[in-house]
């Protein structure tokens, strides 16, 4: 062990922290004393702790690394950090500055491209050879963390009072100009009334009078726009239809999404990515919900979700995506449960309150996919589990429980089933008789392979194991997801190939025992984690999530937040599975973490990795697996 203190950490806006997490843990593993500062951070973070540390090891992904570290050269010189050596990496793009400008700015090494674990850890021990290990410093480490992060997270799963809820309303429909067009839930009610309803198409599915249904992602900028496309849409026969949100709208700039919105007008294409349901309003929303006919739904990962929420709902949209853990752990460095979970509580009274006093039954949706990368089905389970027993608790009738294929058709399928099956065992064991339970499965989430050929084969074959789950509805993908958002042709090309998929699926072989055996585990480790959080909470669901979380009883892989443990890192066996590489601080049974143990055993002997220390570059090959093509065929085990 060799005790040198490293810095690591993420610049700039994005929120992906894979790449960072493997680092992490393999910096670790190698005796690195790690401070790990996560995701979106600024030159001055890194700057106030690198007297801290040995080496700086920085990152950026979204290709402006330049901009963010446009001040980096004065703090280089402002701050004494002569001892500290200084690593710049990730995806600095082209055209972003060669290896030369950030040697000259003042970084002693840059890795322009993608680089394997391997070489990092090699050249940070030679470069470390023979520099004394820097002391370390743990009060002064707390205080440098995020302020937000030791505030105590009250929370309550009660129903929200209708007072509260009227108060917050005031405020919420005053946080843009167009808020005031919701207001009148009575007109609302009317309106949705006489709207297709998400709830009754998928109650129609799950009984088998149609088939799972299959759904595309759409969003533009403008409302003409988006007519075209969903027309486009029906014609093609797709049943269920969403507004994909653009991400100025999911971190509440409306400003910078109206003036998207003129660009967009004067340029003739859409320039942002989805469609600005906050500046087109109710009206807007209600003009399209007239001509289309088809059930709507909102797609997202909005901040505060509130105002959307609203003005969704008054437009006409009968399903809403989100909730206080999967539309925050996944995507937001520093956005405390407690306070996700408020949030969620409004949108989920919401839509109680359209049920309760107007009949209307509204569907709510959880992104089981969380970070996409390597979930194992019992976290997916727990979260939907979770979020499903917080939205009952505020009068939601219509749920709809997400999980993301993974590649392991057993795995996969078992993981569906039980999601389905376990969440409505637990709502009928806490009395809730009268709540429709639906399975949506994601077409793979993480890295998509950049073949053609490979594209094309995941979409058919991941349409089979959705069919062969019994899900109520799929999320489709297209072949070109690896390079950019789907057009409307690139989507019909995406759902032909799931036809495809979905003719050949009732004579598709499926050992059922193996899918049995599946079931199995994923239901024993449902059941530890689900009551080691309950148990955590006193009871109490919102509680439970925040402890649940501090302590590390539920810890989701991959993901940016200093709220989350991230001690719990996920591998696939040899077959393909997923399994845990560590437990973190999961409460499974010791049956349960043998199991885990000795697939993952099998699979560390099968690539030639005879010690602990390199299970990080395990972790690394599966994240980069698919993407790199470097797999026989999809699924990965059938
Ligand atoms: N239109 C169509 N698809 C979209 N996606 C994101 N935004 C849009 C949009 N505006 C898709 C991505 C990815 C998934 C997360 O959503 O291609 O598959």
């Amino acid at each position: 062990m060799n005790g040198h203190t490293i810095l690591l950490g993420g610049i700039g806006g994005d929120s992906h922290s894979v790449g960072l997490t493997i680092l992490r843990q393999s910096l670790s593993a190698h005796g690195y004393k790690v401070r790990y500062l996560g995701t979106q951070n600024t030159v001055s973070d890194f700057f106030r702790m690198a007297g801290m540390a040995n080496l700086v090891m920085i990152s950026s992904m979204d290709g402006h690394a330049r901009y963010y570290l446009r001040e980096f050269p004065s703090f280089k010189r402002e701050f004494k950090t002569n001892g500290t050596l200084w690593y710049l990496g990730g995806n600095l793009g082209s055209g972003n500055g060669s290896e030369r400008d950030y040697l000259e700015m003042g970084f002693n090494r840059v890795f322009l491209n993608f680089i394997d674990l391997e070489t990092v850890v090699n050249m940070l021990a030679r470069d470390l050879n023979g520099t004394e290990a820097a002391a370390s410093y743990p009060a002064l480490w707390e205080q440098s963390l995020p302020s937000t992060r030791s505030l105590p997270g009250m929370a309550s799963d009660a129903l929200l009072d209708n007072e509260t809820f009227e108060s917050s309303r005031r405020e919420v429909l005053e946080q843009w100009s167009t808020g005031s067009g919701a207001r009148r839930l009575a007109g609302n009610a009317q309106f949705l009334l006489r709207q297709p309803s998400f709830p009754r198409i998928q109650a129609q599915a799950r009984m088998g009078q149609s088939k799972m249904l299959v759904q595309p992602r759409s969003g533009v900028a403008l409302i003409g726009e988006q007519i075209i496309l969903f027309k486009n849409f029906k014609r093609a026969g797709v049943k269920v239809l969403s507004y994909q949100v653009d991400s100025l709208t999911r971190n509440n700039n409306y400003v910078g999404a109206g003036e998207a919105i003129r660009e967009s007008r004067v340029s003739g294409t859409s320039t942002i990515n989805g469609f600005p349901v906050i500046n087109h309003g109710v009206n807007g929303l209600r003009k399209i919900a007239e001509q289309i006919h088809v059930p709507l739904q909102t797609r997202h990962s909005t901040r505060d979700p509130r105002l959307l929420a609203e003005i969704s709902y008054a437009g006409g949209v009968t399903s809403f995506e989100g909730g206080a853990i999967c539309y925050n752990i996944p995507y937001y460095k520093d956005y405390p449960l407690a306070e996700s979970l408020r949030n969620w509580q409004y949108v989920d009274y919401l839509t109680g309150h359209y049920h309760k006093h107007f009949g209307v039954v509204l569907d709510r949706e959880f992104f089981g996919t969380l970070t996409a990368t390597l979930i194992p089905p019992c976290i997916a389970i727990v979260t939907n589990i979770l979020e499903t027993l917080l939205a009952v608790r505020q009068g939601v009738k219509c749920l709809s429980l997400g999980y993301a294929e993974q590649g392991h058709r057993f795995q996969d399928i078992a993981a569906i089933r039980m999601m389905g099956e376990m969440t409505s065992e637990i709502l009928a064991n806490m009395g809730y008789k009268d709540v429709q339970l639906n399975t949506v499965f994601h077409q793979y989430m993480a890295a998509f392979p950049p073949s053609q050929n490979r594209a094309d084969e995941l979409i058919r074959n991941s349409a089979i194991t959705a069919a062969r789950s019994g899900a109520t509805r799929m999320i489709a993908k297209t072949p070109v997801e690896a390079f950019r958002i789907p057009t409307l042709t690139d989507n019909i090309t995406g759902i032909e190939l799931i036809h495809s998929g979905l003719a050949s699926a009732a004579d598709c072989y499926v050992d059922e025992a193996r899918v049995a055996e599946e079931c199995a585990v994923i239901r024993r480790e449902v059941e530890s984690i689900f009551e080691s959080i309950i148990v955590c909470g006193n009871g109490d669901i919102a509680q439970g999530v925040v402890t649940g979380f501090e302590k590390g009883f539920i810890d989701i892989p991959f993901s940016p937040s200093v709220h989350n443990r991230g001690e719990v890192m996920t591998v696939r066996d040899v077959e393909g599975a997923v399994r845990f590489l560590s437990f973190g601080n999961l409460q499974l049974d010791r049956e349960t973490r043998e199991f885990h143990e000795d697939k993952v055993s099998k699979r560390r002997r099968a690539e030639g990795i005879l010690s602990r220390l390199y299970d990080p570059v395990l972790v690394e090959r599966d994240v980069m697996q698919v993407a790199s093509c470097r797999y026989d065929h999809w699924p990965l085990c059938q």
